[in-house]
């Protein structure tokens, strides 16, 4: 029987979690946990995200602090407003939504932000702080990912795993998160050689490309852990959209040992890591907390 890694129901678990000690939290510090979605023009899908952030946190109990600016917002005004949110006691997270317009530079803004509020983990410093295996705020999708196989008992030790993709926000911090867990990693890309070859050797293979159907049953051999990172919109035959993953699903789930869905696998425990960095970030902020920062995950 193949096992289902089904993000949607963790995701539940632990935001109830979350929502409890927020709950038991906001009391004592005075004020709850706070992030701070910053959203730079019109795009529909991080409007999409960016609502379905808010909403999380509003079922948690974080304050958002979300800031929808037009796409010809000027980088200085940006730079200004992340200084002002570095400042601002009552924000422990920072997001900025991505992508942003092209005359922005991403990356200036994203090393604009605290590495203390960095709730998507993307700073210089957190990712540094993960490729020493210092504590820190750790990428959302991978982070989910690892909770995801712990949660399902799923020992990683020892294990051979590829992982298909190396963009800073998905491929190398899950790489780095995978050898932290003690497995032999790879990191294959578009560059890469005789791709099935090499994940048909593995033990477990995260996939995080973003194209449909991408990984075949050949790909995988029988046993293995699959873990399915994308989300691709496409167009079904009656004229509608869905969302898939890079995995042929129907062909890859008969010979997987525990394989996620889309939806309902990944996506779901990233939004879930947002709100945990954030909760994390407020734990670690505030010295009315400081017995209690062992009570999370990270
Ligand atoms: N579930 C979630 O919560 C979540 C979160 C974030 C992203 N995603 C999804 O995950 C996917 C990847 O996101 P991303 O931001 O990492 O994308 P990205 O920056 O476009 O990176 C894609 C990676 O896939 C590699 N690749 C492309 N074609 C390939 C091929 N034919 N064979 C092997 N590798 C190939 C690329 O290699 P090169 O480096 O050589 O170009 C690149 O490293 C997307 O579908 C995105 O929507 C999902």
């Amino acid at each position: 029987m193949t096992q289902i890694l089904d993000g949607k129901a963790l995701a539940k678990t632990i935001q109830a979690q979350l929502t409890a000690k927020v709950h038991d939290w906001t009391p004592q510090v005075g004020r709850p946990p706070g992030l701070a979605v910053i959203m730079v023009g019109d795009n529909p899908a991080s409007a999409a995200y960016v609502r379905n952030k808010e909403r999380a946190c509003d079922r948690v109990g974080i304050a958002s602090f979300g800031q929808k600016l037009p796409g010809d917002t000027p980088q200085a005004y940006l730079e200004g407003l992340i200084a002002e949110l570095n400042a601002d006691e009552r924000v422990d997270g920072i997001l900025l939504q991505l992508p942003v317009p092209q005359h922005i530079n991403d990356v200036t803004l994203l090393n604009t932000i605290d590495p203390n509020k960095d709730a998507d983990g993307l700073h210089p410093v957190n990712l540094g702080r993960l490729v020493r295996g210092e504590p820190g705020l750790r990428s959302c999708t991978p982070l989910g990912v690892m909770q995801l196989l712990h949660a399902n008992g799923i020992d990683i030790a020892g294990k051979q795993a590829v992982v298909i993709g190396r963009s800073i926000l998905v491929g190398k911090p899950m790489a780095l998160m995978l050898l932290e867990a003690n497995a032999t990693v790879t990191v294959a890309h578009s560059r890469t050689h005789n791709l099935s070859a090499l994940t048909r050797s593995a033990d477990i293979v995260v996939s995080a490309i973003g194209r449909s159907h991408f990984l075949t049953a050949d790909h995988i051999q029988a046993g293995a852990i699959v873990v399915d990172v994308g989300i691709n919109r496409i167009e079904t035959s009656a004229g509608q959209y869905r969302l898939v993953g890079d995995v042929d699903y129907e062909a890859v789930s008969p010979i997987a040992s525990a394989i996620t869905p889309v939806p309902g696998g990944v996506g779901p425990m990233t939004v879930t890591m947002l709100l945990h960095n954030t909760v994390l970030s407020y734990c670690q902020r505030m010295p009315a907390l400081a017995h209690e920062r062992g009570t999370l995950l990270s």
